[in-house]
């Protein structure tokens, strides 16, 4: 080994001659196209024709293309959109994708007609964000229905004041979390960056993403609102002015709707690299959220945080719900197949019950009712539900969801008649809260009721029922409530379908209130943050003199600050290995060392660095997205 180890190197001691030189590596940018495509006819929208985006680590000699699609409610609430993005090396790859994904039994010949703007071949969009033509979609491609793609207005993008509120690194070796403000005054702009530097606190600081902030950007771009439309209309109106046109659907305290998706995607676009992940705050203090190509939420004290956390957990991870009566299943928490290995089998707790052939048991639950009434409450009637109970499970829970209550004394809930003394989440105010009452004893065989008796009729027009739901449980025996414990629980869809879900309630996919994610849900976070951002920010090589005259070639590693790296202690178990070669030939001696200094004489040759991310929040890693490796080559001497 002709490699001289420098032990100490002290940098006053030290000419540096000449200038270290920086050789950033430069990654690949691929190319992306992201579609809308109606889930049953397969028509097309092309949101964003092919044009370059950030490495795609998922991209590989033998994988030509990545795709990432799921399925969301539309942004105006009326069904559902499938969203596909397609990320390959070259642009020609995409439209062959785009071919496929897309049926071409349903191209309407007109689309081809000289009223739709299009060229052919398709060219790539022009990667300016103000280019005139920034919206205009392309209509030569067979399977796009141009009607669909013409639906698409240009429209010229808000203005915009953006300010990076946390994060460690250059926006192209991060994903960037971007907030935009829709019905903050433009005198209300502190109250913005308060609102969106106290949600990242909550869903970073302590707790949710704490432990992958590192891997993360996150930034508020201010858009004012118009005065005199300042009033944030509860339902979709006429002459909406704010900048993306955020609304409610009636009275309900739920979804958040936006008018204007065009404008929203030419804000994201207009960002380049810092918008991966675009999110709308509408400036109103109730609950309200949606998910999808936008994540909306609003500045709620209790529920801002919980619901973009939740809403995250879905288009960060993809993954689909965990709690009961949703319509979406899918991604690493979520099994559909009990005679199989679920997707966590190598999280599951090491005494979970095993059945004969392996297979951990499944927990032993049912849902007899689950209901999404989204009313409104009078004194005149309670609101009643009666189901059936088969009679056979030890304990049960009645979980609900209420807005516009704050006192204790505003309304009964009632179970057979009997009292569940229900009282309010503290402080919350007329907000919405979901509640969980649990009760350890048996229900009879038959029919049982649960009801909801308004009291206070001041609440008349404001107190609403949102959501109930019961669920009966086995016994300690037969079903495993302990927290931390990872096996096999069966979550029911709006449809009763059951799928399986890795813990009882330690994930805030399944109970909201909750800021955490399961383990289950923390793995698939690292591998999907990871597909796009590599643990290796960049390589340097450099010359040193000491003070005896002798040259020495430097070569730095620059890495995602985590591990021993963090800037403050690791929370969790977590460390990078780092292993140097030089012409095959590992470095002993440099083992976990990220700046090292060799002999110059001697220093000629190809040189690699290999890089592991090593954390127990990661068990199974088949793509090797927690690895990186650099190859570079010295060819000359520095003196
Ligand atoms: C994290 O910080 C929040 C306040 O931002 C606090 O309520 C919570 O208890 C903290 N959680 C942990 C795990 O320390
Ligand atoms: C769901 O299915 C289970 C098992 O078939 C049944 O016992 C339960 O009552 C059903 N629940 C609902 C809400 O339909
Ligand atoms: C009062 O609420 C009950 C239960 O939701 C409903 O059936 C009834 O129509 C309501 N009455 C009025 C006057 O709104
Ligand atoms: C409960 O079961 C009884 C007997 O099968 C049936 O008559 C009744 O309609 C059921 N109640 C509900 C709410 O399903
Ligand atoms: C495993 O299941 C059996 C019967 O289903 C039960 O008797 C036993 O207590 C369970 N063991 C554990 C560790 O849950
Ligand atoms: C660290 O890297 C070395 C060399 O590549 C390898 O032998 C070792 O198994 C790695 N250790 C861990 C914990 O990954
Ligand atoms: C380098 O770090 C890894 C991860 O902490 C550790 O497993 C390995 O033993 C270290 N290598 C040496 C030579 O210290
Ligand atoms: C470095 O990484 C590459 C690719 O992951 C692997 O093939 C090679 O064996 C690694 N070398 C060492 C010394 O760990």
């Amino acid at each position: 080994m002709h490699v001289t180890v420098l032990l100490t190197l002290v940098v006053g001691a030290l000419s540096l001659s000449p200038p270290l030189s920086r050789h950033q590596h430069v990654p690949q940018k691929p190319f992306e196209l992201v579609l809308h495509r109606e889930p049953e006819t397969h028509l097309c929208n092309v949101v964003h024709a092919p044009r370059q985006t950030k490495p795609h680590r998922r991209l590989t000699t033998s994988q030509t293309y990545a795709q990432e699609s799921k399925t969301v409610t539309r942004h105006d609430g009326k069904g559902v959109v499938e969203i596909v993005k397609v990320y390959a090396a070259e642009e020609e790859l995409l439209w062959e994708r785009l071919g496929e994904l897309c049926d071409s039994g349903h191209v309407d010949a007109s689309a081809f007609t000289s009223t739709v703007d299009y060229q052919e071949p398709p060219v790539a969009w022009l990667p300016e964000p103000d280019a005139e033509d920034q919206l205009r979609l392309l209509a030569s491609t067979p399977g796009i229905d141009s009607k669909l793609c013409t639906v698409e207005k240009k429209k010229s993008p808000v203005p915009l004041s953006v300010r990076h509120i946390t994060g460690s690194g250059h926006s192209a070796n991060r994903v960037d979390l971007t907030f935009f403000s829709d019905g903050y005054l433009a005198s209300e702009e502190d109250k913005f960056i308060q609102d969106v530097t106290r949600l990242v606190e909550e869903i970073s600081g302590n707790q949710t993403f704490h432990t992958v902030a590192p891997l993360l950007n996150f930034w508020a771009a201010f858009s004012p609102s118009n005065e005199a439309k300042r009033r944030w209309c509860r339902r979709q109106a006429e002459g909406i002015s704010t900048p993306f046109g955020l609304y409610r659907d009636g009275t309900e305290l739920r979804a958040l709707y936006y008018a204007k998706p065009e404008v929203a995607r030419a804000a994201c676009d207009s960002l380049g690299d810092r918008c991966d992940y675009p999110i709308l705050i509408g400036n109103d203090p109730l609950y309200g959220g949606l998910g999808g190509e936008f994540v909306t939420i609003t500045p709620s004290e209790v529920n801002g945080p919980l619901v973009l956390r939740h809403e995250l957990g879905h288009s960060v991870i993809d993954v689909g719900e965990e709690y009961d009566g949703g319509f979406a299943y899918f991604g690493p928490n979520a099994g559909h197949d009990t005679n199989k290995p679920m997707p966590w089998a190598h999280w599951l707790t090491h005494d979970s019950n095993l059945s004969n052939d392996k297979l951990p048991r499944v927990e032993r639950a049912v849902m007899p009712i689950q209901a999404y009434p989204w009313t409104l409450l009078n004194t005149t009637a309670p609101w009643k539900i009666t189901f059936n109970s088969s009679g056979t499970y030890s304990r049960h829970v009645v979980r609900f969801s209420l807005s516009g209550l704050p006192e204790e004394d505003d309304i009964d809930v009632l179970f057979d008649g009997h009292d569940l003394e229900w009282t309010p989440k503290p402080g919350l105010g007329v907000d919405r809260w979901h509640y969980d009452i649990y009760r350890d004893d048996a229900l009879s065989e038959g029919e049982h009721e649960i009801e909801f008796a308004l009291r206070a009729g001041k609440r008349e027009g404001i107190a609403q029922l949102c959501s109930v739901e019961l669920l009966e449980f086995g016994s300690d025996e037969e079903f495993n409530a302990t927290p931390g414990f990872y096996g096999v629980f069966p979550t029911f869809s709006e449809k009763n379908e059951t799928s399986y879900r890795p813990t009882n309630e330690d994930c805030l996919m399944r109970l909201t209130t909750t800021p955490n994610f399961c383990s289950v849900c923390v793995e698939g976070l690292w591998l999907s943050l990871l597909s796009r951002v590599d643990p290796i920010d960049s390589i340097q090589t450099g010359c040193l003199q000491t003070d005896r005259g002798s040259w020495l070639r430097t070569l730095k590693v620059d890495l995602l600050p985590l591990g021993q790296f963090r800037a403050g202690p690791p929370s969790t178990n977590e460390a990078y290995n780092i292993t140097w070669t030089n012409d095959g030939q590992i470095l002993d001696g440099f083992a976990n060392i990220t700046s090292i200094a060799l002999d110059d004489r001697k220093a000629l040759g190809k040189y690699s660095v290999n890089v592991t991310f090593v954390t127990e929040e990661v068990r199974a890693d088949p793509e090797g997205l927690l690895s990186s490796e650099r190859k570079f080559e010295v060819f000359d001497r520095c003196h």
